[in-house]
């Protein structure tokens, strides 16, 4: 008999102690996550796990997993995980991946017609860069990448590049027949060609070894980059004469945005938006920390002067002409903007 009732006590310990737990699970923060989410969709990002923009990615990620109620998870690879910039958008056009952060360099090769944001010198600041994208023209950009299966969420920052290498750089002359890696893209290898350099198109992950290894005398990149892919630690001169502003974006593979209902696509816009707000006030932070990071190594920062910089722009005409011959009056819009 005592046997018997000792059994039954620890029935009831062992029912009520799994009843509490499935209960914790569903109530977690107010919200039912027990269930298996209806979508798990992967995110890429070729920045590494502490950058701004990886950090935006997360929230974007928490933000649509709790106002779906946890039916839409998303998981975020960083570090190129997933592929270069260049793989991850041609994988999203049959949507291998569904989301992703990237370079408006790298999209643009994709829909040419988004060149004209990012000409080089094409912004005085970063406040005019953001008049452009968080007004009409910016939602009119967004919605270009359309055709190219992809949908335009969001704007995030990534700050002005400036040219960096294992030789100072103080003039248009220095940089005379100096390999310069760029990014995948057409236009940033006409630009390093304008200024006299010669272009190496290599992946982001790829570019410290090649400095190290001299396939390339430097590259260009902002100083949140710079710093967090150790690039100081190869080219030691830093010249600042931010000669592009290349904003970011996150974009949606279309053929999973077109399986998605019309309130979880709004949902997903929203989030992205205010990941983006979050990333903007994460990378000011950032390319403070990454400058002083880079500093204290030893690094030389030049300076140059307005007058060489207003040779480095007008090297650049040609390259206006290439890719804006056809969008003048654009051009014109944004400038004025
Ligand atoms: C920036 C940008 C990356 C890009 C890289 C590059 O760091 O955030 O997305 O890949 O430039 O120069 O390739």
């Amino acid at each position: 008999m005592k046997r018997k009732v000792l059994i039954i006590i620890i029935a009831l310990v062992l029912i009520v102690t799994v009843a509490l737990s499935i209960s914790l699970l569903i109530f977690k923060s107010g919200k039912e996550v027990s269930n298996p989410p209806e979508y798990v969709l992967l995110y890429a990002e070729n920045q590494t796990s502490d950058y701004p923009t990886t950090m935006g990615a997360y929230r974007f990620a928490d933000l649509v997993y709790e106002r779906t109620g946890g039916r839409i998870k998303i998981l975020v690879k960083y570090d190129a995980e997933l592929g270069s910039e260049h793989d991850v958008i041609q994988q999203m056009s049959y949507g291998g991946v569904a989301f992703a952060r990237v370079s408006l360099s790298q999209l643009a090769e994709f829909v040419p017609e988004m060149n004209v944001l990012q000409m080089p010198y094409l912004y005085t600041s970063s406040e005019h860069m953001w008049r452009v994208l968080d007004g009409e023209l910016g939602d009119e950009f967004l919605r270009k990448p359309e055709d190219a299966g992809l949908v335009g969420l969001s704007w995030y920052d990534a700050g002005a590049r400036n040219f960096y290498s294992v030789r100072p750089i103080r003039t248009l002359e220095d940089l005379e027949g100096m390999n310069m890696r760029v990014q995948e893209s057409d236009m940033m290898a006409d630009m390093v060609s304008a200024l006299g350099a010669n272009p190496y198109k290599i992946v982001y992950s790829e570019v410290y070894s090649a400095i190290e290894q001299g396939l390339v005398d430097g590259a260009e990149n902002n100083w949140p980059s710079y710093e967090a892919m150790k690039h100081y630690k190869v080219a030691k001169y830093y010249t600042v004469d931010e000669h592009i502003r290349v904003p970011e974006l996150q974009i949606c593979s279309k053929t999973i945005w077109n399986k998605l209902t019309d309130s979880d696509r709004d949902i997903i816009t929203e989030c992205a938006k205010e990941s983006a707000v979050y990333e903007r006030q994460l990378w000011e932070d950032r390319e403070k920390i990454s400058r002083e990071v880079a500093k204290s190594s030893g690094i030389t920062v030049i300076e140059i002067s307005a007058s060489e910089k207003a040779r480095f722009r007008e090297a650049m005409s040609g390259v206006y002409t290439k890719y804006c011959g056809d969008q003048m009056d654009m051009l014109q819009k944004i400038m004025n903007y």
